[in-house]
């Protein structure tokens, strides 16, 4: 009689933390799917990120730089060679955009600087 409490005491036992290992596992699992649903949007990799910076290329800096500095008006297909200098001139030095007129928000800061990160630009500080 005793033993047989015993064995199913551990059995119930053994029941109990299989269940607590799946739960376990389920949770890994879903906490694992949350992170990568998460992180997906802000990865290295995504397209949107130079879509977004590209925007603020076209309405912040190309309307100066057509008719001042042709050679340097800004399109999807040049704008990755020019991430370093864009770097400098915005962040590091802070010359541009040039004069007062034309802001950038934080907003489109950051859609610059996410873009720059993902094209591989060295950042200081
Ligand atoms: C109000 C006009 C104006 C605006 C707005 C403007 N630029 Fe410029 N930009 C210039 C002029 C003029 C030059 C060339 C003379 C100089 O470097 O100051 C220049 C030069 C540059 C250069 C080349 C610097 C070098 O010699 O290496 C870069 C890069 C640049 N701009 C980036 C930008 C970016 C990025 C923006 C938008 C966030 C922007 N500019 C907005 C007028 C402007």
């Amino acid at each position: 009689m005793r033993s047989f409490s015993k064995r199913s005491l551990s059995y119930n036992y053994a029941i109990f933390a299989g269940k607590v290992c799946k739960l376990k596992s389920t949770i890994t699992l879903l906490s694992l799917l949350l992170f990568l649903a998460f992180q997906l949007p802000f990865s290295p990799s995504d397209p949107g990120l130079k879509e977004l910076a590209f925007k603020v290329l076209e309405e912040k800096c190309n309307a100066c730089h057509q008719t001042d500095l042709p050679n340097k008006v800004f399109t999807l297909e040049n704008m990755d060679g020019f991430a370093k200098k864009i770097y400098k001139q915005v962040f590091k030095r802070k010359r541009m955009p040039k004069g007062n007129e034309v802001v950038l928000t934080e907003k489109e800061k950051n859609h610059l600087l996410n873009w720059l990160k993902q094209a591989g630009v060295e950042m200081e500080n």
